[in-house]
């Protein structure tokens, strides 16, 4: 008798937590076989951020849709999926709640298994997207619209938040600084963009490294240093550009720094402050020279997708982690805190 034929894992992953739906159908964890999403960003510019009601709203619309572009996009019926997999938590609560209830819906309609899952592990397994075999331990550094983190991971599954903001996300203060600066939404591409080939140490802006060794993080006071700049007239292409350098050594320098600390044999990079060009850039040459290895997902794997989820779902398949049909949204869900 021969081995056991072994049969791939079909998950269909959803998200909702913030101003994306998405849907995607991941194989064994790796392969893509549909990512959609569905932004609502047009929806929330004219109010200058996330309306959350709005982005509820916009969800309900789109989940069920999604999940049917998924399935084509993936060339399966509704029978080929082996498990069903969302984001619970952290998030806005209504947001979480229409993805929550949409696949708890699928998986008892297919009869599959559940698979709950904290947002931030999708952006950390987004990494695991691009390069299964990335050793542990390893550090990632999550940064995002709700979160600056440092997490520690010795295997999959395992982490431990090592450093986080004790004000500001990265992400955030990106966001504050453009409607402060008038660059447009969301802030984060836009202070990229008007930062684009000016010189950064034009003006001086304070770095908040804390009390020694302390791999936490501060971006509320560079913001307030950001408005004086601001009233007394500088330009904004300045201002902005000296503002992402100011956040990028400190994200680098606090990520190095807890790097050595733990011993770690890679350091990833998450979230949707992972699409800064300047970030990546700078992080990798520091990785790449302390001899440890690097990785970051292409870009539209940064910003928020359901391929993330789907990939983060596959392991604890493997682990058996499912959940149950009380599966519910936790909007303060943390992740090894
Ligand atoms: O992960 P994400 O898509 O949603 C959350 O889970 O929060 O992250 C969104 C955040 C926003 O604050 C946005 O301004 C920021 O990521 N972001 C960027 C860039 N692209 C998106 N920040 C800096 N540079 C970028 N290119
Ligand atoms: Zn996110």
């Amino acid at each position: 008798m021969g081995a056991p034929a072994v049969l791939a894992v079909n998950i269909l992953a959803i998200e909702s937590s913030c101003d994306e739906t998405a849907a995607a159908v991941v194989e064994d964890g790796v392969r893509i076989r549909a990512d959609v999403v569905r932004s609502q960003v047009a929806d929330h510019r004219k109010f200058g951020g996330v309306v959350p009601e709005v982005a509820s709203r916009r969800h309900l619309e789109a989940v069920n849709p999604l999940m049917a572009e998924a399935l084509e996009g993936a060339g399966l019926s509704w029978g080929g999926i082996d498990a069903v997999a969302v984001t619970y938590g952290p998030g806005l609560v209504g947001a979480l709640l229409v993805g929550v209830t949409a696949a708890k819906a699928a998986a008892l309609a297919l009869d599959r298994p559940l698979i709950g899952v904290n947002h931030l592990e999708g952006h950390v397994y987004a990494n695991f997207l691009v390069r299964p075999d990335l050793p542990f331990p390893l550090l990632a550094l999550v940064v995002s619209g709700g979160h600056t983190d440092l997490v520690l991971m010795t295997g999959h599954g395992d982490f431990a938040l090592v450093g986080q903001t004790r004000d500001d996300a990265a992400g955030e203060a990106f966001d504050k600084v453009a409607r402060l600066l008038d660059l447009g939404y969301p802030g984060g591409p836009a202070v990229e963009m008007a930062a684009a080939g000016v010189d950064p140490g034009a003006v001086g802006l304070p770095r908040a490294y804390l009390e020694p060794g302390s791999l936490d993080f501060s971006f509320s006071g560079l913001k307030t240093a950001v408005a004086r700049l601001k009233e007394q007239g500088l330009d904004a292409g300045m201002i902005a550009a000296a503002f992402q350098e100011a956040v990028v050594d400190v994200l680098v320098d606090k990520t190095m720094l807890a790097a050595n600390r733990f011993g770690v044999r890679a350091v990833l990079l998450a979230g949707g402050v992972a699409a800064n060009g300047l970030l990546r850039q700078r992080l990798a040459a520091r990785v790449d020279g302390a001899g440890l290895v690097f990785c970051c997902p292409p870009h539209r794997l940064c910003t928020d997708n359901a391929a993330m989820i789907g990939a983060a779902a596959y392991y604890r398949f493997l682990r058996g982690e499912l959940a149950g049909l009380d599966l519910n949204a936790e909007p303060g869900l943390s992740l090894g805190g």
